[in-house]
């Protein structure tokens, strides 16, 4: 039973680092570069990507990193700019729009903001994917 939201940001998390502190927009962006998918703890801790889209700038998406296939997680390959499954080969562009199979499905979207805090906060994409204009198969 998901109770139902009470609209906006309600439901949301503050994403993790590896070591389980919450994420700060302003040391996040003085740590990556842009362009960077950098892999944190998102919703059930499952791995969550945050993207750096510009100098001072957090996209509004973040994509988690279980494969669509059975569930290793993707890692980010910056020079192919794709997501590139290890374990049988499924490829994700840098969105995470599923480019090569076996992966049926697209890597599943959070909605990122960031609170007044800094902190780095998701909260549940359940709009229609803008990567394939269809329903989110992850709600
Ligand atoms: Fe990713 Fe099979 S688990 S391709």
């Amino acid at each position: 039973f998901i109770p139902p939201s009470s609209g906006g940001s309600g439901g949301g998390i503050v994403a993790k680092d590896a070591l389980g502190n919450d994420v700060k927009a302003s040391s996040f962006l003085a740590e990556h570069n842009v362009g960077d998918r950098v892999l944190t703890q998102g919703f059930k801790g499952d791995p969550t990507y945050i993207v750096v889209e510009g100098e001072q700038a957090i996209a509004d998406y973040g994509l988690n990193a279980v494969c669509t296939h059975l569930g290793c997680v993707v890692p980010w390959n910056a020079s192919a700019e794709k997501f590139i499954c290890p374990c049988h080969g499924s490829q994700y562009n840098k969105a995470g729009k599923v480019v090569r199979g076996p992966a049926p499905l697209s890597l599943a979207l959070v909605h990122v903001d960031v609170a007044e805090d800094d902190n780095v906060v998701l909260t549940q994409w359940t709009e229609e994917d803008f990567r394939t204009q269809e329903k989110p198969w992850w709600v």
